[in-house]
């Protein structure tokens, strides 16, 4: 089961994330980042990062330790943004919490490398979960200590939304192109031998009988939670046999932008001084 807290002060909204992730400490003195069960983006997101970031942990990845947090939007009381009342007033009850790492910084390929070995693990994960958001335009992956981090899972696994066809789409390539490691000669014939046999049905299984029934109760033509986290089991058990064959990495289908012109005059004028 995922360990549960109680959040006791909403700090600040991350204006970064696209869901308006929010800051908030708990009633253990820890202080994290948390998705909201009333965000547009629905509780499947949030399944998602449990299913994902469980699973990565599992196989040796660092993810920052997940955490449900129950909300009582009075917490949030204090919060002038009127966008940021609607989204606790929406999310009472259990949300999702991952630790928040101070001082970690956003990935960027010019500052920091990853090994063959890590890069591919890393790319060899997002396509077992079908990860399409860890791109180098938006990498959701922190440095901290030194150490690459994989952080926003949940829009992975694009298949849940559509239980009916998940076996065959989830049979799908994964065109790694543009991940944010695929200039680091990702290694992913070692990644698949190392990672794939460790994917069995009893990890699977401890994995998602983490995720709180109240995300995945009324899941229409699923028979309860259990019949549900059946069915994520089936679907990456099956993946990871198979994926390793399917991913693809080709050209960048698009180049970063050109810095614009003032910038680059300055830069050079600051060399040549
Ligand atoms: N555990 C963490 N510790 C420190 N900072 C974090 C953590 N998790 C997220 N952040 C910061 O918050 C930002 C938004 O988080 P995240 O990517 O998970 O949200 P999101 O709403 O799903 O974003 P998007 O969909 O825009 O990628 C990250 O880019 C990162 O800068
Ligand atoms: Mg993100």
């Amino acid at each position: 089961m995922l360990p549960e807290v109680t959040a006791t002060r909403y700090v600040t909204p991350l204006r970064e994330g696209g869901s308006l992730p929010g800051i908030v400490e708990a009633d253990d003195l820890g202080t994290y980042v948390m998705k909201f069960t009333g965000a547009g983006q629905g509780r499947k997101s949030l399944v998602a990062e449990v299913v994902c970031g469980r699973l990565a942990q599992r196989l040796g990845l660092r993810v920052p330790e997940l955490v449900g947090i129950h909300l009582d939007p009075v917490v949030g009381l204090g919060e002038p943004d009127e966008e940021v009342q609607a989204l606790l007033r929406a999310s009472g009850g259990l949300n999702l919490g991952m630790d928040y790492l101070p001082g970690s910084l956003g990935f960027d390929p010019a500052g920091f490398g990853a090994d063959p070995v890590l890069a591919g693990r890393v790319v060899w994960f997002d396509a077992l979960i079908g990860n399409v958001d860890r791109s180098w335009r938006n990498p959701n992956m922190l440095v901290w200590h030194g150490d690459l981090w994989l952080i926003d899972h949940g829009a992975s696994m694009i298949w849940h939304h559509n239980w009916p066809t998940a076996h065959s789409a989830s049979a799908k390539p994964y065109d790694a192109s543009d991940h944010a490691l695929a200039p680091f000669s990702p290694d992913l014939a070692a990644a698949e031998q190392e990672l794939a046999p460790k994917v069995t049905g009893d990890l699977l299984a401890e994995v998602v009988a983490d995720v709180p029934d109240v995300w995945l109760a009324d899941e229409p033509g699923f028979d309860g939670p259990d019949a549900v986290r059946r069915a994520y089991v089936e679907v990456l058990q099956e993946r990871a046999a198979s994926v390793g064959g399917r991913i693809v990495l080709g050209e960048r289908r698009e180049s970063r932008s050109r810095p614009p012109e003032w910038l680059r005059v300055w830069v050079e004028g600051k060399a040549a001084r």
